[in-house]
């Protein structure tokens, strides 16, 4: 019995978003510090309803946004909210998981995270999974920010640098920002982030 015969229909992703071992595809949910990372807790439980075995990490200021219980709950895992978070076994989770990930999606994706990932900084759980991240998974990116800060040439450095080594950008999208701005940094569909994250798992 493989593991998509144990899943209930109505979360039964397609076979072919399954890897070619059989397995769930392992998405790691990082989060960060925007007024959107609400939004991520949508994105765990759509990406848990198509059958993907989720580990979300929190940075220490998406933590100030939104606590890790519901993604804990949603993707029926601990979260990983500081490096040092110890669980069973010897090996550095953010090693661990780097190694697991099939897809590391990054939503919402802060101006600060996308400066280090581009940069190469590992100051967090997150963006040491990014940097340890196995060369097969992939990294998909839903930047999420004040409209000014996207189009800041140093932000569009970043998001060329991480494109150039084959990071995936979904959004962001334009409209009324919670800054009280308009323009592009919106957080781009959530449902639209989710089926990207399947097609590239695919
Ligand atoms: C109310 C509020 C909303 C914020 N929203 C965003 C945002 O949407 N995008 C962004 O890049 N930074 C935003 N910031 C700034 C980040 O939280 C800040 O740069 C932080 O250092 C990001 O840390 P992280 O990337 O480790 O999560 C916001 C800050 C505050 C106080």
């Amino acid at each position: 019995m493989n593991w998509l015969s144990r899943l209930p229909i109505r979360l039964t992703m397609s076979k072919s978003s399954s890897t070619a071992a059989g397995r769930p595809p392992v998405v790691i949910l990082g989060v960060t510090g925007s007024i959107a990372a609400y939004k991520a807790a949508d994105v765990c439980s759509q990406l848990v309803k198509a059958g993907c075995a989720v580990r979300v990490v929190m940075t220490a200021d998406a933590q100030k946004f939104i606590t890790p219980l519901p993604f804990k709950t949603l993707s029926r895992h601990a979260v990983v909210t500081d490096l040092y978070d110890e669980e069973e076994g010897w090996q550095p989770t953010h090693i661990r998981l780097a190694d697991e990930a099939d897809l590391l999606l990054i939503a919402p994706a802060t101006a600060n995270c996308l400066a280090k990932l581009a940069h190469g900084l590992a100051d967090d759980a997150l963006t040491c999974i990014a940097l340890a991240l196995n060369p097969k998974a992939k990294l998909l990116i839903a930047p999420a920010m004040n409209g000014k800060m996207w189009g800041h040439p140093a932000t569009q450095a970043n998001v060329r640098t991480l494109t150039g080594r084959g990071a995936k950008f979904i959004g962001p999208e334009e409209g009324l920002l919670s800054c009280g701005y308009e323009g592009l940094g919106r957080l781009w569909n959530v449902s639209e982030i989710v089926a990207e994250g399947l097609r590239l798992l695919r």
